[in-house]
């Protein structure tokens, strides 16, 4: 535990290198992996996170090094050719790693065991348990369908389809990435649009993978396995999640004004974005271009007055699932209601995201209501008094949101806990200072 505390700072400015997007990297070391020679990843996000990523296929059998000059290297086993690993696979706090490689793991003849820290514990596992069942795949766990859990893969996996009833896109990886074993097509429908960093790099990687926009704004994902992955190289963009931190930091001082280089800005990753823009903020993307089949562009963000509440459009949701913590800190200071519904999910992220938010921004003095899946934030344009310690939960994101309005508040904000930061965003504090804010640990 280490408490990190952040005062109030004046107006923040230049340029900041923002880490590698926490989704791609995940996605490249592992399909990396599961090319045949040598894949090449330049800005890998190096959090903790997609470290146990990396730790996780190396217990699968692939070589994954950094060499001198910092880039990532994969020499892949190849689609089939995962061998079951000698110890459980620790996934620390990821999520992302732990769903998307039970998949893997289901779509293999293998056996594996996943554990995780006390959050990872403690998030439902059973949207991957049922559709991997409906593949083949077997599966030892807790009567609640929680890690510690094993998966064995069957012998002869069945090619699904699957509607998921959640936006997901963990879940649609999981199946698409155990369908990459199967004889025939899988196919994943979703009902809301997610984030499709899997569709994309497995494509830039070679693999045929078709998106087809059915009635009723539904897609069908779909791909036939038992496809070759071709090694390439990957470059990996910014993180949009991260890059908010310093955005809405931004947008909370008179005369600021940053830029935020090399950020990945598909209309699957941007809502915070476009929500802040609603919100009346001046942020612009500049040079747009596609890199390994992402978007990415530059974002500048200058401050112009005080920033107005908003409905939020619950459409928008998938696209910014992870920025509704720092969003409602942009809230906390806004001229206005904001009002922020469809956020269920939220509830079963690091942490329970809507609760925390919630019992945080209470204790700094915001007004607020919340529900089962929704919460509305009140505010007069101005900071709120702040002058508390905020629980953060083993979350990453609670705990930068935090710390983001304690550069804005009178009174500093503390957060019990700073480790978690060390999964997404290693330098976020060193990055957030030299940009101008007071955050030190304690
Ligand atoms: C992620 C998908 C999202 C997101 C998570 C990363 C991914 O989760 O919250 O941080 O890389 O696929 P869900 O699929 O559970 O919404």
């Amino acid at each position: 535990m280490s408490i990190v505390i952040s005062k109030k700072c004046e107006s923040l400015h230049g340029q900041a290198r923002i880490p590698g997007d926490k989704s791609i990297s995940h996605r490249a070391l592992m399909f990396g992996a599961l090319t045949i020679g040598e894949t090449m990843i330049s800005g890998l996000l190096e959090g903790e996170d997609v470290l146990h990523t990396a730790e996780a296929m190396r217990g699968l059998g692939a070589k994954i090094e950094k060499s001198a000059d910092g880039l990532w290297r994969t020499w892949g086993v190849g689609i089939g050719g995962l061998r079951e690993p000698d110890n459980p696979l620790e996934m620390g706090n990821s999520g992302t790693s732990t769903r998307l490689l039970i998949g893997l793991v289901g779509g293999h003849n293998i056996k594996a065991t996943f554990t995780g820290d006390a959050s990872l514990s403690g998030r439902p596992m059973k949207r991957v348990i049922t559709p991997l069942e409906m593949m083949g795949a077997n599966f030892e766990a807790t009567d609640d369908d929680k890690l510690p859990l094993t998966v064995t893969g069957p012998d002869d996996l069945l090619a699904i389809e699957y509607e998921t009833p959640v936006a997901s896109a963990q879940v649609k990886s999981a199946i698409l990435l155990a369908g990459l074993n199967a004889r025939g097509t899988t196919t994943v429908i979703e009902s809301k649009p997610t984030r499709d960093h899997t569709e994309k790099m497995l494509q830039h990687f070679g693999v045929e993978v078709t998106t087809k926009e059915l009635e009723g704004g539904r897609y069908a994902i779909a791909l036939v396995g038992q496809q070759e992955l071709q090694p390439g190289a990957i470059d990996v963009p910014g993180d949009p999640s991260s890059a908010a931190f310093p955005a809405v930091a931004a947008l909370l001082h008179e005369g600021s004004e940053i830029t935020l280089p090399n950020i990945a800005v598909s209309d699957r990753r941007n809502g915070i974005y476009i929500t802040l823009r609603e919100m009346g903020a001046d942020i612009t993307f500049e040079n747009e271009r596609i890199q390994a089949g992402e978007a990415v562009a530059d974002i500048i963000v200058k401050n112009s007055g005080p920033l107005k509440g908003i409905d939020v459009d619950p459409a928008r949701v998938p696209s910014m699932i992870d920025e509704f913590p720092i969003l409602a800190m942009a809230a906390a200071c806004a001229n206005g209601t904001t009002k922020m519904t469809g956020i269920a999910e939220l509830r079963v992220k690091e942490s329970d995201r809507l609760l925390m938010v919630a019992e945080g921004l209470k204790a700094c003095g915001v007004e607020l209501e919340m529900g089962e899946d929704w919460l509305t934030i009140h505010s007069n344009g101005k900071a709120p008094k702040g002058g508390t310690t905020v629980k953060t939960a083993l979350d990453h994101r609670i705990a930068m949101s935090f710390l983001v309005l304690g550069t804005a508040t009178d009174e500093p904000i503390s957060i019990d806990d700073g480790e978690p930061i060390k999964t997404s965003f290693p330098n976020f504090i060193t990055l957030m200072n030299e940009l101008g804010c007071n955050i030190s640990e304690d």
